[in-house]
Order: structure tokens, then C-alpha cells, then sequence
């Protein structure tokens, strides 16, 4: 028999133990005890890091859809499975039913049938936070179609890259979205984009905030008449344990997003019981996540993981500072939230504001505290602890990313004792490993390296789309037969980890995951840009911020001007959230003898630490380096 919740350290350990020294069997227990299995599978794992080549469940078939939303309809048919709190708070709250979201989905499923979409299609959701986008993404899954989530503040630019990497034949989106005060319009943002994108022939379009938009006849279809339509009956494709799930697309060090692909059964296992464990959810429970579904942290927290674990999960529509600054804790009161789960950064900026937002508030439903997306600093993680979870809610501090599916590192509440910034252990099944440059492993605690894994766990993206080859560099080929996170860590005295941050092209801006090298293409785009180079440097909301060296061509023009060119260029084409903080201009910037840019000095300038930047003689124009450190920015 399985342990499928921890109850005690012990049983932690023991569990730990035994998903290490006989991973197979302790994951197949989990599958075959808690999962709906159309047919089991003949190999639980086969992996080969090298190649890189892994595989879970093979020859198992399912339909993910069955195990979120079908097995539950005899119990819980009539329990809340999605609450959908808009935006606006005097738009009522919606209780989504297992029975309601079943049915609809079903319908979005014929919808999409009827469309001429096939097992193996991919099918882009560029929606907000609404229902809708929980539904079309099952919906997708039914029927074996391949969603591919971008996040709904990405530029026209950026949206129709993602959709041509992946060829998708449909783009889901509503006539607008609510952000705060503000109606963005999503649909003229898809027109634009799908002028670069032969490859889609239907925009099925929601009706989300009733403004006037243009529908291209034969093209675009408004979503309600074609569901009032469809039959609530669809059947599930019975799909293999490897068949594609979704792709969602991440930063890298070149400009080229790289989508993940995540396959079935593996990630639906090991989301499933992270969910269950790193929440402790109970029955009754009313989880929210308020991260978006953009991100990984709502396809596996929001949508898959509560789902199929019968849960109910909030949904919400609008940010932390609308129509006020306590509007999360307004949400906690109103809906009895026993967990939330959400970024340093949203944190850090309602920390700032007077703690009356929060006292006006009962939080006393709250029992666990959840935080994921970059390292939080302990004076927000204190703010946490002592304002809104008043020292009764334990703070599971969740390290993961894109690649990893799930959470890899995490206390379990009321069972792993806390400490401030540390995401402390490895969750059941991880075997993380700290590497020092040189590529051998730092046995031992108190130390600090590059954190990796050395075994595969179930949730871990299998390839890039359509690009193995960078599969393979990016994440397999730093530390021979290890996955490599990109991420520096540390293991204290006792164990615990802690993350230090990215070691390598991308940095964490608020949360999101934004790499340089697309940006910086972005900026050299500017017809007056001759280079530029952007770093990360510490910021007090955002947790980094990103500081840009820029060498222009021709220096007639008001540099003022000029820089609100190149942030206007960056939100056009990626979004405004890649906007730069701060513009220094260079007259050069400093590289090495072969002209690649040394960016670690550049870095420790914007870090304020320019009275260490080593031997700089080896340079080719050591002597820019005085003059960027005299004109920097405050
Ligand atoms: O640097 C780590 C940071 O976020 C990166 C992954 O970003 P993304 O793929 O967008 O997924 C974010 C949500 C899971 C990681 O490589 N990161 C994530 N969680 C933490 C973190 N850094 C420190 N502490 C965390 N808990």
C-alpha cells in the first residue's frame, strides 16, 4: 500500500527513502492506487540522461481528463470545482461544479472536434483568467489536442512566435480582458499577431467584456452560440502515458522561447500528489493559487493538481491592487481560503502598504501559506508569516520551474520545520545534487554549488518542441548524466536548501522568467542602437530589475527620447513585462579578446560592487569599464 499523504517527518523520511532507493516501486504504487488507468503499464520507467531519453508509464493509456474531472462526478459532481472570483468585485463570484465543468468541457470538446482538430494538434490559448481558459485547456486534453498556454500579457510579436514554433491550427481568446481599471483588447492584439501566422485557420473567440471588435467572417467565431450547440457528450481519447499534453514556452539564453513539452502520465502523477502533499488539502478545503495560468505554476497548481485531486480551486481574474490593496485579503475573507499560494513579488509589494489593508480582514480560515517563482527575502517572508498567517500558517517556500512540472523542493506543512528563505527539502522522489564548476558533486552540508538532479521524477519535460538538440545542451550536457537547473543553491548544516538564484543568461523579474538574449535583440533593433547588454541588479517590489549598457550609434538625438523608444520597442514585441528599469548609455562595452561581452563585469557594476571586479587587464577596451562605472545610474 501507498502513502499517499504525509502525516509525520518520519513518514517523510521513510517515504523519501524508499522513493529513492526503489523509485519505480514507490511510483508505481502512487500510479496504480490513486490514477484511472485505462490500461496499466508494461515499464514503469526507462530513462537515459545522456541521450536525453526518459520515459514513464510506457504503454499505459488514460485520459487526464477522466482523472480531473470523471472519476469525481459520483461523489463530488455538485462540489465547487472552479470559483471564479472577476476582477471586478461587484461581479459575483461563480461556482463552477465537477458535473458543470465536466459538461462544459465536453461541449468545448465537440466544439473543437467540429472544428477538424485531431489527436496531436496544437491549439493556442491566449486568454485571461477566466473560466474559460481552465475549460479549453480539459477541453484539449480530451480530445488529445495539444494545448499551448501563452500568458495574455505577451505583445502580438511574441504570441505569434509561440504559435508558429508550434504550428498551431486554432487560437482561443476572448474580446478583451479585465486588468485592474484597465480593459486590455486581446482580440486586436491576436489580429495583429495571426498576420504572421499562416498556420491557424480558426480564432475562437469569448465574450469576456462585450466591446466591439472586428470578427474575421470564416475565421473567427464567437465560442457561447457554438457551445449552446454541442453535445455534452465526449467521450475521452484514450491516450498513450508518453502522448503530449501541452507545450508551454520559457526563457532562454538565445532569443528562440523554448517550448517544453510535457507528456501525460508522469506529469499528471507527480502533479497530483505534490498538490495533495504540499498542501495537505483536505476535503473541504478551498485552495487558491493566484499565480496565472500563463505560467507553469497555474497549468500544474491551478488547473491539473487540484483537479485531480477533487479539489475546489480559485480562479482569480484581477490583481493585487484592485479595486484596492487589500483586495487578496478580501478574497481570503470572502471565500474562506484554507491555502494560498503566490509570488515574493506580490509579497513584497503589498508589504509596503499600511497593514491596515490586512487588519480589516479575517484570514482565520488560512492553514497554509504558499510562496513560488524566485527567492524570497526574509523580510518578506516574516512579513508573511507574522501578517497573514499569523504564525499559525506554515510557509512552504516551493522551488520548481517550467522543466520540472511540479514542485521539486518544499517543507510539507506542519511537518518539516520551517526557516526563512530556505525551500528546505527535497520533495519525495528528488535527488538534488550541488556541483562545484569543475563538475564533481560537493558531498556533504554547508556547502554551495549548481544545483541538479540526478534522477528523473515524473513530471520532468521531455523535450523542446521541435529542437532536441537544445534540449540536450540547455539542460543535460553542463554536468555529465545530470539534469541542471541553471539555478544556484546551497545546503545548510542540518539539509536544508536554499536557492541563490540563476546562475546563468536569465533573470527573475517579478517572478517572471525573462532571458537577456531576447531582449537585448529587441534593443538592437532600435535604429540607434550599435549593442547593448542587459544584467539583473537587486530591486526592493521586483526582487531583480533589469539594468541595461547601451552604445549608440549616433548621439545627436535627446537620450531621454531614445529611451522611451527602446521600452516602447521592448513592450511592442515581447510585452511590458520585459520593460528595462534603468538605461545607461556606454560609449563601448567591455570584451574579451574573441568580442564576447563580459557581462559578470557588467553585473557587479549595476550590483554596486565596482571596487571588485577582478583583473579587468585581460580586456580588450579596459577602458570603457571606468567610464561606465563613472556615468552609472543610481
Ligand atoms: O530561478 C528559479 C526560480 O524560478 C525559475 C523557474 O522559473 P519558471 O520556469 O518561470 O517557473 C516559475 C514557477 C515555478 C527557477 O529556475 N524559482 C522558482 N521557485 C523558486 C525560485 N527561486 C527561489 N525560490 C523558489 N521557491
Amino acid at each position: 500500500m501507498s502513502n499517499y499523504n504525509i502525516k509525520h517527518i518520519e513518514e517523510y523520511y521513510q517515504l523519501y527513502r524508499k522513493s529513492v532507493n526503489e523509485p519505480e516501486l514507490f511510483w508505481e504504487e502512487i500510479a496504480e492506487e490513486h490514477f484511472l488507468w485505462q490500461k496499466k503499464w508494461d515499464k514503469v520507467l526507462s530513462w537515459d540522461f545522456r541521450k536525453p531519453e526518459i520515459k514513464w508509464f510506457e504503454g499505459a493509456k488514460l485520459n487526464i481528463t477522466e482523472n480531473c474531472l470523471d472519476r469525481h462526478l459520483i461523489n463530488k459532481g455538485d462540489k465547487t470545482a472552479i470559483l471564479f472570483e472577476p476582477n471586478n468585485p461587484t461581479e459575483e463570484a461563480v461556482h463552477i461544479t465537477y458535473n458543470e465543468l465536466h459538461e462544459r468541457v465536453c461541449k468545448m470538446a465537440n466544439v473543437l472536434k467540429d472544428r477538424g482538430l485531431n489527436k496531436g494538434d496544437r491549439v493556442c490559448l491566449y486568454l485571461p483568467m477566466i473560466p474559460e481558459l481552465v475549460i479549453s485547456m480539459l477541453a484539449c486534453a480530451r480530445i488529445g489536442v495539444v494545448h499551448s498556454v501563452v500568458f495574455a500579457g505577451f505583445s502580438s510579436l511574441a504570441l505569434a512566435t509561440r504559435i508558429n514554433d508550434s504550428e498551431c491550427k486554432m487560437v482561443v481568446t476572448s474580446d478583451g480582458s479585465y486588468r485592474g481599471s484597465k480593459t486590455i483588447d486581446l482580440k486586436g492584439i491576436v489580429d495583429v499577431a495571426l498576420k504572421e501566422c499562416s498556420c491557424v485557420k480558426d480564432v475562437l473567440v469569448v465574450n469576456r467584456v462585450g466591446s466591439e471588435i472586428k470578427m474575421i467572417p470564416g475565421r473567427d467565431h464567437w465560442l457561447e452560440p457554438l457551445m449552446s450547440k454541442a453535445s455534452s457528450v465526449c467521450t475521452a481519447e484514450i491516450m498513450d502515458a508518453e502522448d503530449p499534453l501541452f507545450i508551454l514556452y520559457t526563457s532562454g539564453s538565445t532569443g528562440k522561447p523554448k517550448g517544453m513539452l510535457h507528456t501525460i502520465a508522469g506529469y499528471m502523477v507527480y502533479v497530483a500528489y505534490t498538490f495533495k502533499n504540499v498542501f495537505q488539502y483536505k476535503e473541504n478545503d478551498i485552495y487558491w493559487c493566484s499565480a496565472d495560468i500563463g505560467w507553469i505554476t497555474g497549468h500544474s497548481y491551478i488547473t491539473y493538481g487540484p483537479l485531480a485531486n477533487g479539489a475546489t480551486s480559485v480562479l482569480f481574474e484581477g490583481v493585487p491592487s484592485y479595486p484596492g490593496y487589500g483586495r487578496f485579503w478580501e478574497v481570503i475573507q470572502k471565500h474562506k481560503v484554507t491555502q494560498f499560494y503566490t509570488a515574493p513579488t506580490a509579497i513584497r509589494a503589498l508589504a509596503r502598504e499600511d497593514v491596515s489593508y490586512v487588519e480589516k480582514y479575517d484570514l482565520s480560515s488560512l492553514k497554509v501559506l504558499g510562496t513560488v517563482g524566485e527567492p524570497i527575502n526574509e523580510e518578506a517572508w516574516h512579513w508573511y508569516d507574522d501578517c497573514i498567517g499569523k504564525n499559525k500558517s506554515p510557509i512552504v517556500d516551493t522551488f520548481f520551474q517550467t522543466e520540472t512540472g511540479g514542485i521539486m523542493l518544499t517543507p510539507i506543512p506542519y511537518i518539516t520545520p520551517t526557516k526563512p528563505t530556505y525551500a528546505t527539502l527535497p520533495f519525495i522522489g528528488v535527488q538534488p545534487a550541488l556541483m562545484d564548476e569543475k563538475g564533481n558533486e560537493l558531498i556533504g552540508n554547508q556547502v554551495e554549488g549548481r544545483l541538479c538532479i540526478k534522477y528523473p521524477w515524473p513530471s520532468i519535460a521531455r523535450t523542446i518542441w521541435g529542437d532536441h538538440e537544445r534540449y540536450k545542451a540547455t539542460y543535460f550536457s553542463a554536468f555529465d548524466n545530470k539534469y541542471f537547473t541553471g539555478d544556484g543553491a546551497l545546503r545548510d548544516e542540518v539539509g536544508y536548501y536554499r536557492i541563490t538564484g540563476r546562475v546563468d543568461d536569465v533573470i527573475i523579474v517579478s517572478g517572471h522568467n525573462l532571458g537577456t538574449a531576447p531582449i537585448e535583440d529587441v534593443i538592437n533593433e532600435h535604429p540607434d542602437v550599435a549593442e547593448s547588454a542587459i544584467v539583473g541588479y537587486p530591486h526592493h517590489i521586483k526582487g531583480n530589475a533589469l539594468y541595461s549598457y547601451i552604445t549608440l550609434k549616433s548621439i545627436n538625438r535627446d537620450q531621454n527620447i531614445v529611451r522611451k523608444e527602446i521600452n516602447q520597442l521592448i513592450t511592442e514585441r515581447i510585452g511590458p513585462i520585459s520593460k528595462l528599469e534603468k538605461i545607461q548609455f556606454t560609449n563601448g562595452l567591455p570584451k574579451t579578446r574573441s568580442g564576447k561581452i563580459m557581462r559578470r563585469i557588467l553585473r557587479k557594476i549595476a550590483h554596486n560592487e565596482s571596487n571588485d571586479l577582478g583583473d579587468i587587464s585581460t580586456l580588450l577596451n579596459p577602458e570603457v569599464v571606468e567610464d561606465i562605472i563613472g556615468n552609472k545610474l543610481v
